[in-house]
């Protein structure tokens, strides 16, 4: 079954293909021409550098330079899985993978098709198979949207987490996350035995550590707001999202996880993506408490909604 697809990038022609979180556009991470396409096809600033996607730890060596024991404890407990490692990079890897920065991110997915391409190809870069500013994709409908319907897609259906990795610089210490996922700081930090610092998205014009966090990553028709306290979530042309708050009646319009995020994250790009489809002009969302932010996925969905709101 994905024979065809094999082919197709090893002749340097991108390919989307699944991973746990969201699916990936794949391209042939020793093939400058092949991932010259891959920032064509997304509309990618050249500025912003790619993650390559593993199949084993050992092409890890291929790529990174300093790898250290803390990285190696992180890979024993989280791969194959949601985290990215950003290492000191090697000199031979592409500077058009990089975008010209000394360090290179590693992740090697969990996801079983992902797995059987990698191996066959050998190492893929990948972003999301999304156009740059939209949502990232977690349904291969999301990837034809994008990039057309005969654009080559593996399906695996929906992929299961929903939202992107984290991605943690262990380049130099203190280690910082640059992206929250479904990798906890507190998880990290367990492992590791040392405090993670945490970046906030300045969306301001300071150079970048991570640059991909200096973009909008969504601007939807439909506007993306907090909730207020008071709504009394009857207009028709805003889908409310909800997870927290009780709420008896509820409409068409009204969405209630009911403390799953989990579920929220696995739902939240989908739920962005068809409101574009012209259903509603403003999508609210009930704020996060707190007190919720220890919870299991909240934090990279707080993220992800900032910066939607932009
Ligand atoms: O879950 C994921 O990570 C998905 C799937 C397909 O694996 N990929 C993904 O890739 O989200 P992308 O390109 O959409 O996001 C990669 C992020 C960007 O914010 C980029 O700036 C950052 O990782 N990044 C990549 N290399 C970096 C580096 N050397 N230093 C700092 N940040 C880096
Ligand atoms: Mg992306």
């Amino acid at each position: 079954m994905l024979n065809q697809y094999i082919s197709l990038i090893k002749e340097g022609q991108p390919v989307a293909f699944p991973t746990e979180t969201v699916y990936g556009l794949g391209a042939d991470a020793q093939n400058r021409n092949a991932i010259q396409k891959v920032f064509k096809i997304k509309g990618r600033p050249a500025d912003n550098p790619l993650i390559v996607h593993v199949s084993d730890r050992r092409q890890v060596q291929d790529f990174a330079t300093d790898i250290h024991d803390d990285a190696e404890k992180l890979m024993d407990a989280f791969w194959p899985g949601p985290l990215t490692l950003i290492f000191r990079k090697k000199p031979e890897v592409l500077d058009i993978i990089t975008a010209g920065l000394d360090t290179v991110a590693l992740r090697w997915p969990n996801h079983p098709l992902s797995q059987q391409l990698i191996t066959q190809t050998g190492p893929l870069v990948a972003p999301s198979a999304n156009s740059s500013g939209r949502p990232s994709p977690t349904k291969p409908k999301h990837v034809k949207e994008d990039f057309g319907d005969d654009f080559p897609v593996i399906n695996a259906g929906e992929t299961n987490i929903g939202l992107e990795s984290t991605v943690l610089d262990v380049s130099q210490e203190p280690y910082r996350i640059y992206r929250p996922g479904a990798i906890s700081a507190k998880q990290i930090e367990q492992v590791i035995d040392k405090k993670v610092e945490i970046t906030k998205s300045t969306g301001d014009n300071t150079p970048a550590k991570s640059p991909g966090t200096k973009y909008t990553h969504y601007s939807p028709t439909a506007t993306v707001r907090w909730m207020t306290e008071d709504a009394d979530l009857t207009d028709d042309s805003t889908l409310y999202i909800l997870h927290n708050r009780p709420q008896k009646t509820t409409t068409d319009n009204i969405l209630h996880y009911q403390g799953d995020y989990e579920r929220m994250a696995h739902e939240l790009y989908d739920r962005f993506r068809q409101a574009d489809h012209g259903n509603f002009t403003t999508i609210a969302v009930e704020p996060f408490s707190k007190n919720l932010l220890t919870k299991p996925m909240v934090s990279p969905l707080l993220n992800r909604i900032e910066k939607a709101i932009g």
